[in-house]
């Protein structure tokens, strides 16, 4: 029933991008390459436009939306667009009284402790985010003349992550009350899973039926779990959002924060791609992910500060470990720092590209 985003009307053909190819596991001119956070406060022109507009309004806004998921695009040439949203948005869009706090994060004003407080969040309908498809056609529309056409990535929040921030009320190093709801209310933690699961699926599908050509599901939190807890609590429920945006046919990135033991479990939830933080050497990630599934990143977002030489030597050989992969997307092992000089990443985006493979 889902037309493939490279055959929406007005829309190039993008299924043999580098970031297309890669993601399937198919040899590429260059290794792709994007950043997570790419737009944001590192960019002057991000600031500027943001300047007396609140996060979420921000993201209600499909002008600035669309703006802000080019600024990156146009500065650096970058192999794909990340759509500019939040993993919160869809709660925001259902009715959840949060905010996202300028240097916090995401604040819920009434944490979710109960069975009735579980009920009272309602399923997301495309309805609700009417703005995202607006936003994401606008979007597809637009990417499709950058850089002889350029994918666009959606994107929302896996269960445990989203549901750390709805249980602690705010970001958190521990995520003690998360992990006392799933171990002591496992109906509980169930139920808010399955909440959470299904606002999240719907949110991507909403992106890939507007044209999104892949997805990433950010578990950005899961590195707090042992391997037993996150294949029992956790990994049902993410496999169960990414099984559903399998069924539309695009490729899955799935990636988290601290996962060294987890990548194995990501990848078998229903990724075609595990993302990869920079604590763990990217051959060692290719190895545990084995050869049905690529990978992405891996370069610490701190070697952006180096001497341009020794970051580009540290990206040589993250590039060199990626051949052995079924496919390899350059990242950092997670967002921008927000100090990134902007200068620094269009020199990474162009070593990245123009690096050999043969
Ligand atoms: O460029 C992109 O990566 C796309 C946009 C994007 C944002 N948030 C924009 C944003 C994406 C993919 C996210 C996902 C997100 N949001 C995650 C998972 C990714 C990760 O970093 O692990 C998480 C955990 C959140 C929750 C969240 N939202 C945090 C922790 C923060 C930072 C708070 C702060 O001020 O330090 C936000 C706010 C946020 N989301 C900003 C942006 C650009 C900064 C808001 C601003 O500019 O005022």
């Amino acid at each position: 029933k889902l037309t493939p985003p490279e055959k929406l009307p007005g829309v190039g053909d993008l299924s043999q991008t580098a970031l297309l190819k890669a993601l399937r596991g198919e040899p590429v001119p260059h290794t792709p390459v994007w950043f997570m956070r790419q737009a944001g406060r590192s960019l002057p022109e991000y600031l500027a436009v943001r300047e007396g507009v609140a996060m979420l309004d921000a993201c209600a806004d499909p002008e600035l939306i669309v703006e802000i998921t080019l600024q990156p695009v146009r500065r650096y040439g970058v192999d794909a667009a990340i759509f500019f949203s939040d993993i919160v948005l869809p709660l925001k869009a259902v009715g959840v009284d949060l905010d996202i706090v300028p240097g916090t994060g995401p604040v819920v004003a009434k944490p979710v402790a109960t069975l009735a407080d579980v009920e009272a969040i309602p399923d997301l309908t495309p309805e609700h985010v009417s703005f995202i498809t607006e936003a994401v056609r606008g979007l597809v529309g637009e990417l499709a003349g950058v850089n002889g056409g350029t994918p666009l990535i959606g994107f929302a929040g896996a269960p445990f992550t989203v549901a750390s921030y709805l249980v602690e009320g705010g970001p958190s190093k521990e995520h003690a009350r998360t992990k006392a709801l799933m171990f002591g209310a496992p109906e509980v933690w169930e139920a808010l899973m399955r909440k959470i699961a299904g606002i999240s699926a719907t949110f991507l599908q909403v992106q890939v039926e507007a044209g999104a050509s892949a997805v990433q599901l950010f578990d950005s939190w899961a590195g707090a779990l042992t391997p037993a807890d996150y294949e029992r609590f956790v990994m049902p429920h993410s496999a169960d959002v990414l099984g559903r945006i399998g069924d539309l046919g695009v490729p899955r990135i799935h990636f988290g924060v601290g996962t060294s033991n987890l990548l194995d479990l990501m990848g078998r939830a229903g990724a075609d791609v595990v993302g990869v933080d920079w604590r763990t050497p990217l051959d060692r990630a290719i190895e545990v992910v084995g050869p049905t599934r690529g990978v992405q990143g891996n370069l610490d977002p701190t070697l952006v500060f180096a001497p341009t030489d020794v970051m580009t030597a540290r990206a040589a050989e993250i590039i060199d470990a990626g051949r052995a992969a079924r496919g390899h997307v350059f990242n950092l092992g997670h967002g921008v720092i927000p100090s990134t000089d902007p200068d620094q990443l269009a020199r990474l985006t162009e070593f990245v590209q123009s690096y050999p493979l043969a």
